[in-house]
């Protein structure tokens, strides 16, 4: 099948531009102590992971129990779970996904180091876990070294195993000036190496120091505490990431769309909101010079000017936003120039829990 001839709306992946991204940013780490761990909630397909794992990566991150389930299943790992959990059924599939793969689990306080703790006694079996240092973003983690030092103490004192500390510094990723991306991203790493600091006097030394995103991945991966960088995006490289790095790769994912309608300067495309995001701006078009105006729920406005965009015609967009884009789909259309070589499932789509 060509891709001119797939039903749309549909997400298209080049996967020519997919291994050559992975072989971009696996370039980049493999003559340094610095690793990538790369984060599966932008392709959340095993497909891209284990491709990203036979590059040389040391393992995956994920941002949910449902996208390490995803992994588990498909045997690629160690994964990190970035991110803190609640609740005993998610904490005991966590537990159960750890029985296929190794699991590395992340707390900030006192509540889910606790929650953890009861699912390592309900499971019988430990798991490591890593501290969450809040840098900057203000999300979760940690606000002082002496919390970090007292939580570290207090994960040696339980069931679960202390293995470091992570730090991301979401507030930086996408800030579009290299030098002011440059200093958010260096005062966030500052601060993370105040906690490593403190740790190391403590005796607490860390094993594990993640951070990093796809906007600050050779900033994080030449920071010298760090271990390892959790950058997910750059294997498709979306709308947004194309204006902050355009130094980095090409846009993989498209979505495909039809015009269903023209009438003067507008067209209409079937591509609304239940197919594509556009929470980080506008999707823009892949071969021509077009911009969606609008997403309603079913339909993309789109302002066709005096262009020769006619009823009938398919559009390949670039989604500003990958991650939630992709969120919204059953299958990747993956091709290589023009010719469809596979579908793949993706998995980890709607696995927020
Ligand atoms: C915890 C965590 N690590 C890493 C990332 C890196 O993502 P990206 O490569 O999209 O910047 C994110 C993005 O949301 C994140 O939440």
């Amino acid at each position: 099948m060509l891709k001119r001839d797939i039903d749309t709306p549909a997400l298209i992946l080049d996967l020519d531009v997919v291994e050559e991204n992975i072989r971009t940013m696996a370039a980049y780490f493999s003559a340094r102590p610095q690793k990538l761990r790369p984060h599966f909630k932008t392709p959340k397909t095993p497909e891209v992971a284990g491709r990203q794992l036979e590059a040389g990566a040391i393992g995956i991150t994920a941002s949910k129990v449902g996208e390490v389930e995803v992994l588990a299943r498909a045997a690629l790992g160690p994964v990190l779970l970035a991110n803190q959990i609640a609740g005993a059924q998610k904490v005991d599939r966590l537990f159960s996904a750890a029985d296929r793969v190794e699991v590395i689990g992340t707390v900030e306080s006192e509540f889910n180091l606790r929650e953890l703790e009861e699912g390592a006694v309900r499971a019988g079996r430990s798991l490591g876990v890593i501290i969450e240092v809040d840098t900057g973003m203000h999300r979760c983690g940690t606000e002082t070294t002496a919390e970090t030092i007292g939580l570290a103490r207090r994960i040696m004192r339980g069931p679960l195993k202390y293995r470091g500390v992570m730090g991301y510094e979401g507030h930086a990723v996408l800030v579009p000036d290299r030098s002011k991306r440059e200093t958010t991203a260096r005062a966030a790493l500052t601060c993370l190496s105040e906690h490593v600091a403190a740790l190391r006097s403590a005796g607490l030394a860390p094993e594990i120091v993640s951070a990093g995103g796809t906007g600050t991945y050779d900033i994080a991966g030449s920071w010298p505490d760090v271990t390892e960088v959790q950058a997910g995006s750059y294997v498709f490289m979306d709308g947004a990431y194309r204006i902050v790095r355009p130094d980095l790769g090409q846009p993989a994912l498209t979505l495909l769309t039809t015009v269903i309608s023209r009438r003067g300067d507008r067209a209409i495309t079937d591509a609304g909101m239940k197919a594509l995001t556009n929470e980080f701006g506008p999707p823009v078009g892949k071969e021509l010079p077009v911009k969606i105006s609008r997403l309603s729920e079913e339909h993309g406005h789109l302002a066709a000017g005096e262009s020769e965009i006619a009823a009938g015609m398919k559009i390949e967009l670039i989604p500003s936003h990958g991650d939630t884009t992709i969120n919204l789909h059953k299958e990747y259309y993956v091709v290589r120039g023009d010719e469809v070589v596979a579908t793949w499932p993706i998995e980890g789509a709607r696995a927020f829990r």
